[in-house]
């Protein structure tokens, strides 16, 4: 990794001591590293600590800057990276309301670089609806947000809002700067991703449906769009927004889904089916809702199933020479072996074999994964979705 310019904010907290250390820990990656300051992190550490570590002054003040009349536009144009790192919940707050009062505030308003921030609080303070809403804020903003660790904290109580080991800030913004190396190495490639899970009607009010809340799917369309791919994001039902870029085809059930891929598969270089298709569909859906007592009631205490197409394996069939087809398999014993089974019977090149059930998997925010090809297979361990997207895309960069 070549060196990077990266400014250091730290903010009036208790963990602004350990900005020390994570000032140390990119330095130890060979990165150059300029420290701005609040006015409340001096009531912490020194400035002269960060200067003393840094081998540049420690910058405080907005209009006293020796030899630069406009810091706040030299330092967020100058630097690779703008890390806020700890960023307690007043600066955060700032950041998401456009509330430039001092240099790191207006620092982070000028910024042409990309930004990261650590927040690190008391475990209420954390999970203050402002202060979460105020972060969604600033991930949607595109502010990379290195989720808080929980545990033991300073004023005694136990719970999330705690910074980060300085190593695992260092460690996400070498992350960071190896998706960004990335980024652009879809350029030109066209991806299409079902998401989410498909619900099948039983009667106009009814339905049957599966717990899949569609956040693996949308991670793979949030990186396939950082690195400069076309995504077509074919989704059921969801509680999330999709991500800016992808054009969003909002299906409902497993015959819609097919469809919409039908129409779009061969323009397609990747095809990744991450949805939870349901299986099976009922039989004889009917538009109006089955009344209790009614004739028809025997059909809700008695429903039949039709198997549903199964999209992975149409795409699979339908590939031509130069397309990818990526699946899923979601099991909840014999992973592996099940997985392999998949990419042979789906005609796959990648199966993404993952274990569900017991709270794992659905839902969640992390997955554990195994990436299974003809030439093998290759064990994740835990990660969030949003890394396992971006080694599914790595794996998927090697075809
Ligand atoms: N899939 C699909 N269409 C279906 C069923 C599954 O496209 N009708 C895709 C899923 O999106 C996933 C893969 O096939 O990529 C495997 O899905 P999974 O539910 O694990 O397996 P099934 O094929 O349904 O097999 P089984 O339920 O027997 O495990």
């Amino acid at each position: 990794m070549t060196a990077k310019r990266i400014l250091l904010g730290i903010s009036g907290g208790i963990a602004a001591y350990k900005g020390a250390e994570v000032l140390r820990a990119l330095q130890k990656r060979g990165h150059e590293v300029q420290v701005v300051m609040t006015q409340n992190a001096t009531e912490f550490v020194s400035p002269l600590t960060f200067a003393a570590l840094s081998h540049r002054e420690a910058l405080v003040e907005e209009f006293d800057c020796p030899g630069d009349p406009i810091p706040h536009i030299t330092l967020g144009q100058g630097c690779d990276l703008f890390l806020i790192a700890p960023a307690t919940a007043n600066v955060i707050g700032k950041m998401a309301a456009g509330i430039a009062d001092d240099l790191l505030t207006s620092t982070f308003i000028a910024c042409t670089a990309p930004v990261m921030v650590s927040p690190a609080m008391n475990v209420h303070m954390y999970e203050n609806a402002a202060v979460q809403e105020n972060l969604e804020t600033l991930r949607r903003r595109g502010v990379q947000v290195i989720d808080a660790a929980s545990g033991y904290q300073a004023c005694g109580d136990v719970g999330a809002g705690r910074f980060p080991e300085p190593e695992a800030i260092a460690e996400a913004v070498e992350e960071f700067f190896a998706r960004s190396a990335s980024a652009g190495c879809l350029a030109g490639k066209r991806v299409l991703i079902t998401a989410g899970p498909t619900v099948e009607p039983i009667d106009a009010v009814r339905f049957i449906s599966n717990y899949s809340s569609g956040k693996m799917g949308y991670a793979l369309a949030a990186e396939a769009l950082a690195r400069g791919a076309e995504v077509t994001l074919v989704s059921g039902p969801v509680a999330l927004e999709a991500p800016a870029g992808a054009q969003l085809v909002s299906v409902k059930t497993a015959r819609e889904m097919l469809a919409a891929c039908e129409e779009r598969f061969g323009d397609a270089n990747i095809f990744i089916a991450s949805a939870a298709v349901a299986d099976f569909r009922p039989e004889d859906p009917i538009d109006r809702k089955i009344k209790k007592g009614s004739a028809d009631e025997g059909r809700l205490k008695e429903i039949r199933f039709v198997e549903n197409p199964d999209i992975l394996a149409t795409m699979g069939a339908a590939k031509a020479p130069g397309q990818v087809v990526v699946g899923f398999a979601a099991e909840t014993d014999n992973v592996i072996e099940y997985g392999q089974g998949k990419l042979a019977s789906k005609q796959a090149d990648l199966i993404v074999a993952n274990q569900v059930g017991g709270g794992k998997g659905f839902g969640t925010d992390d997955n554990q994964a195994a990436l299974i090809t003809a030439s093998g297979v290759r064990s994740l361990p835990l990660m969030p979705k949003s890394q396992l997207a971006s080694e599914i895309l790595d794996e998927i960069e090697k075809f």
